[in-house]
């Protein structure tokens, strides 16, 4: 275990906590006073050994895991694995960010010292509580086991640092759930109201904000110091989904912006040609023109950006990062069949997903130095692998992927509404390459709902051969957005027009 700037834990203290936990003590972390007063200026390292009452059977078999064989390590123990412990007394830091599982902060030691992984500054993350009774626990014993053994064999050095630690009788979570509840106002409406769960471990995660001083920079922007900038986007579905239509002109990212834009219209929300790549420029040598437009849906606002021409370059070496190519033969590999013909009980299947839902964090310097010939990013390192449960998310995945294709996300070449036509705001690139599909354009014939009812997929309607598919949603909102970038978007040609002409009689 690598202890940087923190000593290395005295063996007494450590076996004591171990005497504690075989005469059966309840918690073995914190009950002999000689340990409390050690826990509260450091931290130390707890050999977990395969006996601990605390830790249930199931947590045990996935902790064992690394010394199965004989059903022994070296010393005699059951278990023998080593794992920090945060002491009463630690103090919460700053909130870094959350998500829909969990929550990340900086903390610190009771002599207000840090812990450190080669040098960098360890965060704690810890998971939220379930919002519906029904999801499956968040846990992160299972979790790391999944890491060590699925997902580091795959992306090695990639991979974001991460640890268990022993958050017991910490009093951690208390201080983050005070910190959540007093803060519910600033958080992401999405996310408030919801805390973090009671927990015996939590993760220390290597910090990926650049090390030095935040300053403010844009608001997309989160992390900055005045010499680096983090960069944090998910890689996402890095090939075409399986399952999507042969004739697709977008990707099942791509397509899948398309419908969070026409079925969630809001103003306020970047078009999906500014937020985010499309995964299939990520990690691939060839050229072409979607290549060269997607730097700045690395980093939203480039042009506007100080040194946007150095930062362009970085961005430039970070598309074409190996490890996306390790990622894209993975996902390809683990799922050759995509979500509608997928299997609950296929591991395989539950892993792509993973795979494609991870984060990739990338350290970038804001100026060019003249000392380093290319413009490399800093440091790169994926994170957020969270195991996903087919039995409880296929019929999701599998909903979302049938909802696409119903609504011609993945097909429509044109948008329809009030007698006018519409560019969809994407470029794929499947869209913007040079082998365009064959036959008559599609076209999304887009109808207004009430405000109060819910966007719904209509059913597709084939006139002389051409496909029109009907999606019911807010449209005056939606001819809104489309209105704001109309301009750049020509529209059909007067041949185009005629071939396109969708009769009023068109299916809701
Ligand atoms: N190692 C890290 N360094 C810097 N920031 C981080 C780190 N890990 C997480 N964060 C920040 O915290 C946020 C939430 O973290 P995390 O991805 O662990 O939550 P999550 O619930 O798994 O998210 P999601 O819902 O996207 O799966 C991230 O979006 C990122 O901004
Ligand atoms: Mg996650
Ligand atoms: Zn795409």
């Amino acid at each position: 275990m690598a202890w940087e700037k923190s000593p290395p834990p005295p063996k007494p203290a450590s076996s004591a906590l171990n005497a504690a936990a075989r005469d059966g003590r309840r918690s073995p972390i914190s009950s002999s006073s000689a340990d409390q007063r050690y826990l509260s200026s450091k931290c130390f390292a707890y050999a977990v050994r395969g006996n601990e009452p605390w830790i249930s059977c199931q947590d045990m078999d996935n902790l064992k895991h690394v010394t199965a064989g004989n059903g022994l390590a070296k010393n005699g123990d059951l278990c023998d694995r080593r794992f920090k412990v945060l002491p009463k007394g630690c103090k919460l830091g700053k909130f870094v960010g959350e998500g829909a599982a969990n929550a990340v902060f900086e903390f610190h030691l009771p002599d207000g010292t840090h812990l450190y992984h080669q040098n960098t500054r360890l965060l704690l993350r810890v998971a939220k509580k379930p919002v519906q009774d029904d999801r499956p626990k968040f846990n992160y014993i299972e979790q790391e086991r999944y890491y060590r053994t699925r997902i580091r064999p795959i992306l090695g050095p990639h991979v974001l640092h991460q640890e268990l630690v022993i958050i017991r009788d910490s009093g951690i979570i208390g201080a983050i759930n005070g910190y959540l509840t007093r803060n519910d106002k600033k958080r992401k409406p999405k996310f408030m109201g919801t805390t973090v769960d009671q927990s015996d471990w939590g993760f220390l995660v290597e910090d990926m904000r650049p090390d030095g001083e935040q300053v403010p920079y844009t608001p997309s922007i989160h992390h900055a110091t005045e010499n680096d900038l983090l960069v944090e986007f998910k890689p996402k579905w890095l090939s075409q989904s399986p399952s999507a239509p042969k004739n697709a002109i977008r990707c099942r990212q791509c397509a899948k912006e398309l419908y969070s834009y026409v079925m969630e219209p809001d103003l306020e929300k970047p078009t999906p040609t500014m937020a985010k790549p499309c995964p299939l420029t990520l990690g691939r040598d060839d050229g072409n023109r979607v290549r060269t437009e997607s730097a700045h849906r690395l980093l939203p606002l480039l042009d506007t950006l100080e040194n946007s021409e150095h930062l362009s370059a970085t961005l430039d070496v970070l598309r074409d990062e190996a490890a996306f190519k390790q990622l894209r033969s993975a996902q390809e590999e683990n799922d050759r069949v995509g979500p509608l013909n997928a299997d609950k009980s296929d591991a395989n299947f539950s892993l792509a997903m993973t795979l494609r839902d991870c984060t990739c964090f990338a350290q970038i310097s804001r100026r060019a130095n003249p000392s380093r010939k290319s413009a490399q990013p800093l440091k790169i390192r994926f994170g957020d692998f969270d195991m996903k449960s087919p039995s409880f998310r296929l019929d999701y995945w599998r909903g979302v992927e049938e909802e696409l294709i119903r609504g011609g996300f993945y097909t429509a070449d044109w948008l329809y509404y009030a007698g006018s036509y519409y560019r969809p705001p994407t470029k794929c690139v499947l869209e913007l390459s040079n082998t365009r599909r064959q036959g008559l354009p599609e076209v999304t014939h887009i109808h207004d709902i009430r405000a109060d009812t819910k966007p719904t997929i209509g059913s597709t309607a084939v006139y002389q051969g051409q496909k029109i598919y009907n999606v019911n949603t807010d449209a005056v909102k939606l001819q809104k957005c489309l209105e704001a970038h109309k301009t750049a978007a020509p529209g059909p040609t007067a041949d185009e027009e005629k071939r396109l002409k969708i009769r009023s009689s068109g299916v809701k």
